[in-house]
């Protein structure tokens, strides 16, 4: 047996001991995370999973292992035997667990050598891509091992909280097909199946309505899904749902129980207390004052629609906006004229890259009204926006004009930016610990979408329509409301879910009839789910949180990649092992697949 081998196991963790500790003889194990040198007294802060402990090594006391402890470098990992002390006064460290006490060692052995760490652990802001290359040190620091722990005890909770409830987790298949969540997929092709592919699912949203007309009644999976799309801070191409479905129930069941979720999740994990039940707010109301589906409701900046007061404007851009069916609306970026004209630009930027012609803005500096656009304003117009706008000195107001979707998202996301800019300034607050939990609701059932011809399902096309506007479906389907809702928590959508088609006819007709696809489309892609829906398939809804999402939120981390063990980066790349990689031609070839380019093309 190698000399490391032997080793005295540990009697504590290093975040164990306390001050009635003292006088113990120990063992401890962990790794170094610093060490000092103080006139040949040795001291290292030994880390764990579980916390740190200051160890002492005295030349005058024991020569030999003092002289190993000047060897010891940062992560070396060791073990050591000795004896707990009270710390002397005036070194005592209140915001340690063990701050109290030190060890005075008496024995070390090293277990395990490190080369120097590529970043030092305990630094902040640290290169991503660094901290991915070598994520095993990265996950060492104590905010990523917290938030692993955390993650577990939130799944944990999760689990528990619905099985009370009467729910079983059951697994589906990773290697599935087609699933029409909107994303791009990822396909695995067959081996055994020359020329055919599987594709990776976005949702197991197929097999828990299929577990539905099995009669599972409720089910819940902690699931990976998979999107091919692009990857943002909240976006990741693999990612976890918490994914529930049940059978005779309404939307009013599935917020109870998703509400209560919540409120556990972060009543075990946090300790914090959320009120129940939560608002609803409809797509509509959001829209027309956020600008977006998932508002950010911590702060107001509110939209308001001019559209009447510039539907005969001598301000053409206005007006022919409306004259095309479009709206004007505007909102008070308050206290924000003081902005630069950088920033300006950056907006106009923001609104061009939404397919905006322009961001037109006025500043109140000064007493009077400074912008290229206000000569074309008449003594109405200005009246109209003065008081319906609360205009005031030092204000920044700025407008969209164009269609009605359009105009929203686009100052939606301006709001998000100029909340960004009055926070720097400190005339705004956007607190982490108001939790504005809501639920959107009424959502429309289908959307135009640029790169369809016809309209396509706003969530996905299995959500039932809204009972009564079922007569609206052949005539005005751009009318229906969807029985669809999203859960938001400051401006994150945390999830989305449904009521489902339950009956064939009806799931047929949206597929054919309304989506437009081609019944060999509807045959091969969901000829099973319009199938299985005509064998006695119950009344079921369900929902998907976002894991990740909530974890991130629960923890205040900006990116979900700090939640994940092993998160790949905003390319899709995993840096440490180098995936994806090349296949070899001999792979390929047995998967019966020819590459565009390079060996076998
Ligand atoms: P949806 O597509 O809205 O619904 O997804 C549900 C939730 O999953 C999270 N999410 C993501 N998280 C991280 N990275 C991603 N790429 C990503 N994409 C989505 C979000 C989102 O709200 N089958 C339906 C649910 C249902 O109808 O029951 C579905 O998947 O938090
Ligand atoms: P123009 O006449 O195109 O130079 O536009 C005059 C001002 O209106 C500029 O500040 C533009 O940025 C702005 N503008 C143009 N189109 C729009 C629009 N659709 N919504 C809001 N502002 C616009």
């Amino acid at each position: 047996m190698a000399e490391s081998d032997r080793f005295v196991k540990r009697s504590h963790t290093c975040g164990a001991l306390r001050a009635g500790d003292a006088g113990k003889e120990i063992q401890l194990a962990g790794w170094v995370a610093g060490r000092r040198d103080h006139g040949g007294v040795i001291f290292i802060d030994l880390r764990d999973r579980e916390g740190m402990t200051q160890v002492v090594f005295n030349p005058a006391l024991q020569p030999q292992v003092a002289e190993v402890a000047h060897t010891l470098r940062s992560e070396f990992v060791v073990a050591v035997t000795g004896k707990v002390a009270l710390r002397p006064e005036g070194t005592k460290n209140p915001s340690l667990g063990t701050g109290e006490i030190e060890v005075g060692a008496t024995g070390l052995t090293i277990l395990n050598p490190s080369e120097t760490p590529p970043f030092p652990l305990d630094e902040e802001g640290v290169n991503e891509d660094l901290r991915l290359r070598y994520r095993y040190l990265d996950l060492r620091r104590p905010a990523m091992a917290e938030a692993l722990r955390a993650r577990h005890r939130a799944a944990l909770a999760i689990r528990r909280c619905l099985d009370q409830q009467g729910f079983l987790e059951i697994e589906t298949p990773i290697l599935f097909k087609s699933t029409p969540e909107g994303a791009r997929e990822y396909l695995v092709p067959s081996r055994l199946n020359p020329g055919k592919f599987y594709a990776l699912p976005q949702s197991p949203q197929q097999f828990k309505q299929l577990l539905m007309v099995a009669g599972a009644e409720k089910y819940f999976q902690i699931a990976r899904c998979f999107r091919d799309e692009d990857l943002r801070a909240d976006r990741q191409p693999e990612f976890t749902q918490i994914d529930v479905e049940m059978s005779f129930i309404t939307r009013e069941d599935i917020y109870a129980v998703i509400e209560r979720l919540v409120k556990t999740v972060w009543h075990e994990v946090r300790g914090v207390e959320i009120r129940t039940p939560f608002p609803r707010v409809t797509f509509a109301e959001a829209m027309n004052t956020f600008g977006t589906d998932k508002p950010d409701r911590r702060y107001g900046l509110t939209l308001t629609d001019f559209t009447e007061t510039f539907r005969n404007s001598s301000f053409k851009v206005f007006q022919t906006a409306v004259a095309a069916g479009g709206v004007v609306k505007a909102f008070n970026a308050k206290g924000l004229a003081e902005i630069t004209t950088g920033q300006i630009e950056e907006l106009t930027n923001l609104a061009k890259a939404h397919g905006a012609k322009g961001l037109a803005w006025i500043k109140v500096e000064g007493g009077e009204w400074k912008s290229p656009i206000v000569k074309f304003f008449s003594e109405a117009e200005k009246k109209a926006l003065t008081e319906r706008l609360a205009a005031a000195e030092g204000d920044l107001i700025l407008f969209g004009a164009d269609a009605w979707t359009a105009a929203c998202e686009v100052l939606g996301l301006v709001r998000i930016r100029c909340a960004e800019y009055l926070e720097k300034l400190g005339k705004l607050k956007r607190d982490p610990a108001h939790l504005d939990f809501h639920w959107v609701v009424d959502f429309p059932l289908l959307r135009k979408d640029p790169e369809h011809p016809n309209l396509v399902a706003s969530h996905h096309p299995f959500t039932a329509p809204v009972e009564e506007d079922l007569p609206l479906l052949d005539r005005e389907p751009a009318k229906v409301r969807g029985q669809h809702y999203d859960l938001v928590l400051n401006g994150v959508e945390l999830g989305g879910g449904s009521i489902r088609i339950h009956r064939s006819e009806v799931q047929d007709q949206l597929f054919r009839k309304i989506l437009k696809l081609p019944g060999e489309v509807v045959t091969s892609r969901f000829g099973y789910m319009v199938e299985a829906l005509k064998f006695g398939a119950p009344p079921h809804g369900g929902i998907a949180l976002g894991f990740d999402r909530l974890m991130a939120l629960l923890l205040g981390h900006e990116s979900i990649r700090d939640v994940i063990a092993f998160p790949k980066n905003a390319r899709g790349q995993d840096v440490m092992s180098g995936a994806p990689a090349e296949a070899t031609a001999r792979q390929l070839k047995e998967v019966h697949v020819k590459p565009e380019t390079g060996p076998g093309a």
